[in-house]
Parts: C-alpha cells; structure tokens; sequence
C-alpha cells in the first residue's frame, strides 16, 4: 500500500444486488446484474491486479484470475469486505445494497392471513462509508452513484459525505443504459476537481476507462505483469 511500488496492486469489488431475508424463501432486493462490476473485475485481472469480488447473487460466471467471494446480505457483504479492504490498494463499491433490511428475520416461511401485514425495516450499515472512514493514506476508494435525477448534483454529495476519492455517476432512467444493461454511460468525478464523461459504451470498455483514471501513479513505476 502506502511507499510500496514494486507489488501487485490489489484491489476490492463489490458487485450484484443484496438480499435481505423476510424469511427462508422471501427477500427484499433490486434489479443489479452485477455486470459493471464484473466488467470491472475482469479488467483489473487483465491488468495484473489481484482482485478480489465480493459478490451478491447474480447469474454470472466467475471472472478469470479473480478472487469471487459470494454473499447474500448486506451484512455478510460488509464483514467479507472488512479484513480485504485492510489489504487492498483500489476499493471499488459497484454493488447495489439493499439500504434497509426486516427488523426480524421469520425462521419458518408464513402463510398468508388475507389480511394487510406490517414489514418493519431497519437501515443496513453503508459498507463503503464506513470503510472509507477508515482509508489509510495510498488507498483509494471508488464508489458508483446510479440516479434516476439530479444526477451530478447527488453524486458529489455522495463523493462529499462518503470522503471518497472518485465517483462514477450514472443515470439510470435512460433506457438500455446502466442497471442490468450490456451499455453504461457515466460520469466520473474526482475529488480533486476531475470530471470525465464516457460512453454510451460496453460495460468492458467503461471499466477500462474508470481503471485508467483512478490507477495510482505506482502501478506503472511498479507492476511488472502489466
Ligand atoms: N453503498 C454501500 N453500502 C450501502 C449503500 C450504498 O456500500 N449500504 C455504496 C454503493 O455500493 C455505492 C455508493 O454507496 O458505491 C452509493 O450507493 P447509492 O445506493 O447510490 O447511495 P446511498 O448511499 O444508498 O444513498 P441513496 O439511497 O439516498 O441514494
């Protein structure tokens, strides 16, 4: 990490969707295929990076030369993300957490009563706040902002508030584009005052350009795979 430029970068993904269970067979969730992540994943490999994807469930074959650590819940994402983001270089929060889960969690699946039924929902931990607070220096953290509205202005709060390096925004109420799509066109914001955009392009060629910004000055100096 820090002073270190002659060893392979590492870097940490978050991809897919979370799960959180109402019961065995019942959950909350949203529609993250988890390709931009993959995408992402996939290239960073390509590039020599030891990568390691912690990945909620998707319907998409392990990346090659990539670490896949599966997970369901928010919480299981956040404690398999815990000890690899200590290791890690590039920390990259692509996955769509689910921002509320049941207060309780029935152990047996209920049948229905025909009669209105009450869900109460408490907050998740924010996975990439809470490790971005704790960023030692020679890190860096990415996160991802998909927006129906107000997309520049929602995404920098969030680059703001999260104390993040970079941001990739993308609007996610243009069809074809973004959640669940082949395509992606994003923004991506930096805190030192960058603003690129890219695409509408594949999902591996937008994750080529992110990697091309946010990669430390060290990976040329030190990464002989490249
Ligand atoms: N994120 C996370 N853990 C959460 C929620 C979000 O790690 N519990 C990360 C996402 O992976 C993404 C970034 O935070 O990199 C922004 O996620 P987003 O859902 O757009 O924003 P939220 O912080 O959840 O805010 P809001 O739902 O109000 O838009």
């Amino acid at each position: 990490m820090n002073g270190r430029v002659s060893h392979r970068l590492r870097c940490l993904i978050t991809a897919g969707p979370t799960r959180e269970h109402l019961d065995p067979v019942r959950f909350l969730s949203n529609g993250s295929s988890g390709r931009m992540g993959y995408a992402l994943a996939e290239a960073a490999a390509a590039r020599g990076w030891r990568v390691d994807l912690v990945s909620g469930p998707v319907a998409l074959p392990p990346p090659r030369g990539v670490n896949v650590h599966p997970v369901v819940s928010a919480g299981q994402m956040f404690e398999m993300c815990e000890p690899l983001f200590v290791q890690c270089d590039l920390f990259f929060a692509v996955a769509a957490v689910a921002d509320y889960r049941p207060k309780s969690v029935s152990p047996e699946k209920p049948g229905k009563s025909g009669r209105p039924r009450r869900l109460v929902l408490v907050p998740t931990i924010d996975i990439l706040k809470t490790l971005a607070a704790r960023k030692q220096p020679g890190q860096i953290v990415v996160g991802f902002a998909a927006e129906t509205h107000d997309l520049e202005a929602r995404a920098r709060r969030k680059l703001e508030e999260k104390k993040l390096d970079w941001i990739v925004a993308n609007d996610v109420s243009r069809p074809g584009l973004g959640m669940n799509a082949d395509d992606n066109a994003v923004l991506l914001l930096g805190r030192g005052g960058d603003r690129l955009a890219y695409g509408p392009a594949p999902k591996s060629a937008v994750a080529g350009f992110i990697l091309g910004k946010v990669a430390p000055a060290s990976e040329t100096r030190g990464n002989s795979s490249l």
